[in-house]
């Protein structure tokens, strides 16, 4: 069981950060390529409201398969040790994250906002862009947590 859930933590992450790698990497270098600019703004808001979904589920698995995850960890002695500080780290680093996602959709491209402009801002980018970072670090953490 404890494997399946494991399978599930690592689709959903896959998931929220091959979606974002997507977008810092090929949509946005392809979309602002000249010959796209009149229809670029629809076709970014249509994207990323598909994948807005997708990247709330995913964190809803990745917070539930997370927390199940812990219950199978291996006792006190290990959790109280350095190993234990580092899965705290990540949880924050990966709770951040989440935070800061969450003011993404919700504050800075509210529905209502996105209404008025179809592009996001600069701000929005940059929120976008340092969440991709945060969770590459909780990536590592978490490479360095199966290897000790
Ligand atoms: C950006 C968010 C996250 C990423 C990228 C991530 C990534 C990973 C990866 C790759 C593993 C597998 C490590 C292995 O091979 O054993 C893992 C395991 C684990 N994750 Fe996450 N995770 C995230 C969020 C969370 C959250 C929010 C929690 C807790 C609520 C959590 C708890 C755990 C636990 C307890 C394990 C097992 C650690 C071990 O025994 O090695 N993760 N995570």
């Amino acid at each position: 069981m404890s494997i399946v859930v494991m399978w599930v933590h690592l689709l959903a992450v896959i998931a929220w950060m091959g979606g974002m790698m997507f977008v810092l990497f090929v949509l946005r270098p392809v979309m602002g390529r000249s010959g796209f600019s009149s229809q670029s703004g629809q076709l970014l808001k249509r994207i990323d409201g598909r994948f807005r979904t997708i990247r709330w589920t995913s964190i809803m698995i990745i917070l539930m398969t997370g927390f199940f995850n812990l219950l199978y960890e291996g006792g006190t002695e290990k959790i109280e040790s350095g190993w234990g500080v580092v899965l705290l780290v990540k949880i924050l680093f990966a709770a951040i994250a989440m935070g800061l996602t969450g003011i993404n959709d919700f504050v800075l491209n509210s529905p209502s906002v996105h209404a008025i402009s179809e592009h996001p801002t600069r701000s929005s980018k940059w929120l976008g862009d340092i969440v991709l970072v945060l969770t590459l670090f909780v990536l590592f953490m978490a490479v360095y947590l199966s290897r000790s």
